[in-house]
């Protein structure tokens, strides 16, 4: 699967945000190393904390399902049908993804591709709790 391809089933996934708070529709994509696909998107909560980003549902998603080797992740987020600007992903979802991500891991937003360090040069990891 290409990068566009990726992106698009990011934008594809955010059709099933539920974020009826915010109104901002958020899908994400994440891609196995042996080239299954896992999608997410954003679900909130009345309890607004309780809310989970796409990223973090495409995580559990496919960890649940034993999949806990990734090659790439491709985000899209969007307030209306345009998904031309960069959806950044939240300071929880990079870490939830540092926990399975080496730093060369690819994340793919509508402005390009960019690599898990890029976003978090140092990271938390169980090489700090030993
Ligand atoms: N959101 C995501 O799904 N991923 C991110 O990385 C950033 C934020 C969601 C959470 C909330 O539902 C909405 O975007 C507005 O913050």
């Amino acid at each position: 699967m290409t990068y566009d391809e990726l992106f698009g089933e990011a934008v594809k996934a955010s059709e099933n945000s539920y974020s009826k708070y915010s109104g901002f529709s958020v899908g994400a994509a994440l891609l196995t190393l042996d080239g299954k696909l896992f999608t997410g998107c954003n679900i909130e909560n009345s309890s607004y904390s309780l809310t989970n980003c796409a990223e973090r549902t495409a995580v559990f998603k496919a960890v649940s399902e034993g999949y806990t080797e990734f090659s790439a992740i491709a985000v899209a987020g969007s307030a209306t049908e345009d998904f031309s600007k960069p959806c950044y992903p939240c300071g929880a979802c990079l870490q939830v993804l540092s926990e399975f991500c080496g730093d060369d891991f690819t994340v793919i937003l509508s402005d390009g591709e960019h690599k898990l360090s890029d976003f978090l040069p140092m990271r938390f990891s169980e090489e700090n709790i030993k």
